[in-house]
């Protein structure tokens, strides 16, 4: 490995670091488009203005406004650089469940402040690095469904050191720290807890049985050994954002798988195997991520097992109300580096359901399905049956999603749904600046993506070709993506045709581009949304409350120097979607990502995930000087109103 901290690296960085691309040449970037500050939000603001032609339907959550009340109901805060959370006056913030806590009795002091969790527990805790998660009301109970993420491996492996795996029990320990936690939780005098050894708890890790459906289903390239029939995995990884449907399940999104695989097989250099394109477009490199599964669990070890990764990237939905149930992992919402999962319903009732690929220079898709949903009608077809489209933009605030069909791309229907990224870039899919989180908004139609950084687009190679995706298709500024090198992001937003998320149309413009208008007078300044009170930088979390607020989480750069001056940690934010106005509602503790909401089902209570907080050396919340351990926060007015 190179010389580098490789227990804080991106996914990004790994991808770079096993598929080395060409070198930047600092003298020899794109020439910076002409656009000035004022000029771009010209074009991007017009979309406000711009009603009629799009109809009124979208305007009609605009009531309030229009009555001139303030759709935030709080007081914003300052950006902070502290080892703990803050939140506005009149609310408060409480611990709900941390990496380690006991699911179950049999675990009650499973964790230990210097070792962690030995593996005999490592599945009977709540899993680390929290990320997406959802709420349901099962029979009265309040059952919160909550991703964990990936490892920070020195944290979670203590007695190793630099938290390289040195036994099959320290790679089962990681496994069984990631997936996904299923809760019961309950409200009492001393606010939210787990409700230990619930009939409704459960664990589902890196080794839980799971099928598959859809079009790959039994397919040759999902076929192991293990699996001579291509229909069962062990596991679900990576698991980033969430979703849910309308029928009451979960859906986990599995994002960078990649980085779990290896190989054992002897190499004269560090370059990657002799790699056909499917593992290349996918980041399946020779060395993996530092999880080293590979060297002592034959199953992620690609010399052995060479469709290993075919059986990961997918979209798994998982039923709350039923520990026994076995998680489905649907291969018709393609295999890509899935961030969440937000549906929608078209107006003749088909299922609708937004996903993006985190990856720089990848796409943004829309599932629909072919039969409409139906309450208490059979649900069963709706991730299965239906096409998969791919987002193109175009240059005049317009777009459509194009189908992913044999006649479109000139691929089957398995590989389509295996190798999604291709049957993108066979259609000319829009290259976008790393899609986080898609947001539907309840109150108009009209959804969102997080675009949080490309710091890569629109650079240049040395032998002056534009620096490219994984799969070759250069990263041209274009008019979603309009800045090179985008340290900072910015938020789509698109209205489907006639208001209808049906509709293979839409058009689009910017919610807000992210910037530092403190230090830059240029693009980098970002929209006149952005302002001294408001500074943040790479938008990846998002959720749309019952009001229509949106809500942005951060997983940016936290140096509040440079570029990031005056930005702080990492945060939450809130922004009105008609007047574009931001507001920051809540800080994390230093070196974390803040990532995942979702709210009681009284909305009183909205609970809030900080990943990572160990990242910058801290040992939030428990600050004893141990280890520094991932939760989820409950966060309530003091009045008792709501929060959402
Ligand atoms: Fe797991 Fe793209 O964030
Ligand atoms: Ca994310
Ligand atoms: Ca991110």
């Amino acid at each position: 490995m190179k010389d580098v901290d490789t227990t804080k690296m991106s996914a990004d960085d790994w991808d770079e670091l096993n598929f080395p691309r060409p070198e930047v040449q600092e003298f020899d970037r794109v020439v910076e488009r002409a656009i000035s500050r004022r000029g771009f939000l010209g074009g991007v603001l017009a979309f406000g203005s711009g009603a009629a032609v799009m109809g009124t339907s979208f305007l009609k959550g605009s009531t309030a406004m229009a009555q001139g009340a303030s759709r935030f109901p709080f007081t914003p805060i300052a950006a902070q650089t502290d080892n703990t959370i803050h939140v506005p006056e009149g609310y408060s913030w409480d611990i709900l469940v941390r990496w380690g806590d006991p699911l179950f009795a049999d675990a009650e002091g499973a964790f230990d402040p210097a070792a962690g969790v030995s593996v005999d527990m490592s599945d009977k805790v709540f899993g680390e690095n929290t990320d997406g998660m959802e709420l349901y009301n099962i029979d009265g109970r309040e059952v919160i469904v909550v991703n964990s993420e990936y490892t920070n491996r020195p944290v979670n492996l203590p007695h190793t050191g630099d938290g390289t795996p040195g036994s099959l029990d320290d790679v089962r320990i990681l496994q069984n720290f990631q997936g996904v936690s299923v809760m019961e939780i309950a409200e009492g005098e001393n606010g939210w807890s787990v409700v230990v050894d619930s009939p409704l708890n459960r664990r589902i890790t890196h080794l839980t049985p799971m099928t598959f459906d859809g079009p790959a289903a039994g397919h040759d390239l999902l076929k192991t050994a293990a699996d001579p029939t291509g229909m069962n995995s062990l596991g679900t990884f990576n698991n980033c954002g969430s979703g849910r449907t309308p029928w009451g399940t979960y859906l986990t999104c599995e994002e960078n798988f990649n980085g779990y695989f290896g190989s054992t097989e002897e190499r004269q250099d560090q370059k990657p195997l002799d790699l056909d394109a499917g593992y290349q477009r996918y980041g399946i490199g020779a060395d993996g991520w530092g999880y080293d599964y590979h060297k002592w669990d034959a199953r992620f070890d690609t010399a052995k097992n060479h469709n290993e990764p075919h059986r990961a990237g997918y979209i798994v939905e998982i039923d709350p109300a039923d520990p026994d149930s076995t998680p489905v992992k649907h291969t018709a919402l393609g295999r890509f580096k899935h961030e969440n999962a937000a549906y929608a319903i078209a107006d003749d009732g088909r299922l609708v359901v937004y996903l993006g690929d985190d990856e720089r220079g990848e796409y943004m898709y829309k599932w629909v399905s072919a039969a409409p949903y139906v309450e208490g009608g059979d649900t069963s077809t709706l991730l299965v049956e239906g096409t998969l489209h791919v987002a193109v933009f175009d240059d005049d605030q317009t777009g459509a999603w194009v189908p992913l069909t044999p006649e479109t791309t000139g691929m089957d229907a398995a590989r389509i749904a295996v190798f999604t990224r291709m049957a993108g870039s066979a259609v000319n899919a829009t290259t976008m600046d790393r899609p986080e989180w898609i947001a539907v908004n309840p109150t108009a139609p009209e959804a969102y993506c997080c675009l949080t950084n490309n710091s890569r687009r629109g650079a240049i190679n040395d032998d002056g070709t534009v620096r490219t995706n994984a799969g070759g298709e250069p990263m041209t500024v274009n008019a979603p993506n309009p800045r090179e090198l985008n340290r900072y992001g910015q938020i789509v937003r698109w209205r489907p045709a006639g208001g209808d998320h049906g509709s293979t149309d839409f058009e689009w413009d910017l919610y807000v581009m992210v910037g530092n208008p403190t230090v830059h007078g240029d693009a980098y300044a970002g929209s006149d949304n952005m302002n001294a009170g408001n500074l943040f930088n790479s938008p990846d979390g998002m959720q749309i409350d019952t009001t229509g607020l949106i809500w942005i989480q951060t997983d940016g750069n936290d140096g509040n120097e440079g570029d990031f001056a005056g930005m702080g940690n990492n945060q939450m934010l809130a922004g009105d979607p008609e007047t574009g106005e931001i507001r920051r509602f809540l800080t994390g503790p230093k070196g974390c990502e803040v990532t995942g909401l979702t709210w009681s089902s009284d909305r009183r209570t909205m609970f809030v995930g900080i990943q990572h907080p160990g990242d910058d050396g801290g040992t939030w919340p428990d600050h004893n000087g141990s280890l520094a351990r991932s939760s989820v926060i409950a966060v309530k007015r003091d009045d008792g109103g709501l929060t959402g």
